[in-house]
């Protein structure tokens, strides 16, 4: 197991180029699975959920072949000669439950086990069987399984009103009702630029889709879908995550890549702690004004809302912010666990409930700390990045999963930061 080792120091500047989203990929990949023709994704990440991923689809009979250095994935699903995702696989993962979707919409069934993924709560999946009901399949949960039946003749159209947003849910549901017979309505349906993303991919494969990117997505079920060719939207995580790191650090960097409207809502809070961000057609550009980085109040929502999976990054920005600053975290119940972690670097946290009140401290200390999920991680990078002394940061195998060459990006911007083995 590697840790990383950041030594704080001055100010970064250059460039860091952001890459393909992770969570878009690990929708678009299981899309493969709805048409025998080829489906080709460009601008893919370099991820370690990519890889399992692959091995998901490999597992079902699909073809992925890595292209052009792992940019390019070419996938092939003209044979399925499976229909269970197995544990082993999807415990690694929790996106492997949209797999499901495609395989009930396809071949009619589909034995998907229930997903594992990152400790960050419950995580039912309550919201995805509720919306294949709608669409006439028989859901039957089973030694961890779950085991699913399209009616006769196919799923069927229908109204999925979900009764709160689930990114996860809308992308497996909006995946399902293309092949469905008749029209299906999604309300409250996720916004988030990835389900934007994927319904341009399906609809490059022949789908018909209205509405994505709004609260109502319109789907008309199509015999069939073909092959296609599509490029996979930034990662505005990882935009986010790296657009923090000048502020944390000092400088000015050049995220390329970056689109404000993938980020609004972060963009927003970050200048009103006192950045300058400004976008260019080569990407965004991040430097702190004049003056010290103030407090500011967070609270995570979905799509155009502050992102979750930047609240532990964002919480290292405040931590030596002048002021004390209210983080409540909305989307998932356990997201706090970077907070003790932090504290050790000498960050002064208070946890209640969903609620952090970080007041902010004129300097971190280098410590050991741990990672315990994937953003939880970078956050402790991004905290080490302006410390005092060494932060070895262990378990980096979470970070693996969302964030390629992590090192490389950084150190290409004048950070001192290095992976080691962890007994050496
Ligand atoms: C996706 C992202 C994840 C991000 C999250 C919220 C991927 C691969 N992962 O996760 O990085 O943090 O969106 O932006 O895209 N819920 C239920 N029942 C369900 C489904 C969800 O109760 O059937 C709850 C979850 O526990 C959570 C909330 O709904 O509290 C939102 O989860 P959801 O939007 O589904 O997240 P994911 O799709 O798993």
């Amino acid at each position: 197991m590697d840790s990383i080792i950041v030594t704080g120091g001055g100010p970064l500047s250059g460039t860091i180029p952001i890459a393909g989203a992770k969570n878009a990929c690990l929708t678009l990949m299981p899309a493969t699975l709805l048409s025998d023709e080829p489906l080709t994704l460009t601008n893919a990440p370099r991820l370690s959920d990519i890889r399992t991923m692959t091995q998901l689809l490999e597992s079902l009979g699909a073809e992925v072949a890595r292209l052009s250095d792992g940019l390019v994935l070419s996938m092939s699903s003209h044979i399925l000669n499976g229909e269970r995702a197995d544990y082993d696989i999807v415990r690694k993962m929790r996106a492997s439950i949209l797999v499901l979707g495609p395989l009930l919409a396809r071949q009619g069934h589909a034995v998907v086990s229930l997903p594992g993924g990152c400790a960050i709560g419950a995580r039912p999946v309550d919201l995805h069987l509720k919306a294949f009901e709608a669409m006439g399949a028989e859901l039957d949960l089973r030694d961890g399984y779950v085991h699913a039946k399209a009616p006769a003749g196919g799923l069927r159209g229908g109204i999925v009103d979900f009764p709160f947003v689930s990114v996860g849910a809308t992308e497996n549901a909006l995946m399902a009702a293309t092949l469905a017979r008749g029209t299906t309505v999604l309300k409250n349906a996720a916004q988030e630029p990835e389900i934007v993303d994927l319904a341009h991919c399906l609809q490059a494969m022949g789908a018909q889709i209205s509405g994505e990117g709004t609260d109502t997505i319109e789907i008309q079920g199509v015999d069939r879908l073909h092959g296609a060719t599509h490029r996979v939207v930034t990662d505005r995580i990882e935009l986010g995550t790296y657009m923090l790191a000048p502020l944390i650090a000092g400088g000015e960097v050049t995220c390329i890549g970056g689109k404000r409207s993938l980020l609004e809502a972060f963009c927003v809070r970050i200048e009103e702690a006192g950045a300058i961000v400004t976008e260019s057609a080569e990407g965004l550009t991040v430097r702190r004004g004049n003056g010290p980085i103030k407090a500011v109040n967070v609270e995570t929502e979905p799509f155009p809302g502050f992102p979750t999976d930047l609240q532990a990054q964002m919480m290292a920005l405040l931590c030596t912010a002048e002021g004390t600053s209210v983080l409540e975290e909305k989307i998932f119940e356990n997201r706090f666990m970077h907070a003790p972690e932090l504290t050790r670097m000498g960050a002064n946290i208070e946890v209640q409930g969903g609620h952090a009140k970080v007041m902010g401290v004129s300097k971190l200390r280098g410590a050991p700390v741990m990672a315990t999920d994937l953003r939880a991680s970078v956050s402790l990078i991004l905290a080490g990045l302006a410390a005092e002394g060494e932060t070895t940061v262990g378990r980096v195998y979470h970070l693996d999963r969302g964030y390629e060459h992590v090192v490389a990006k950084l150190s290409g911007v004048g950070a001192n930061i290095r992976r080691v083995k962890e007994d050496g």
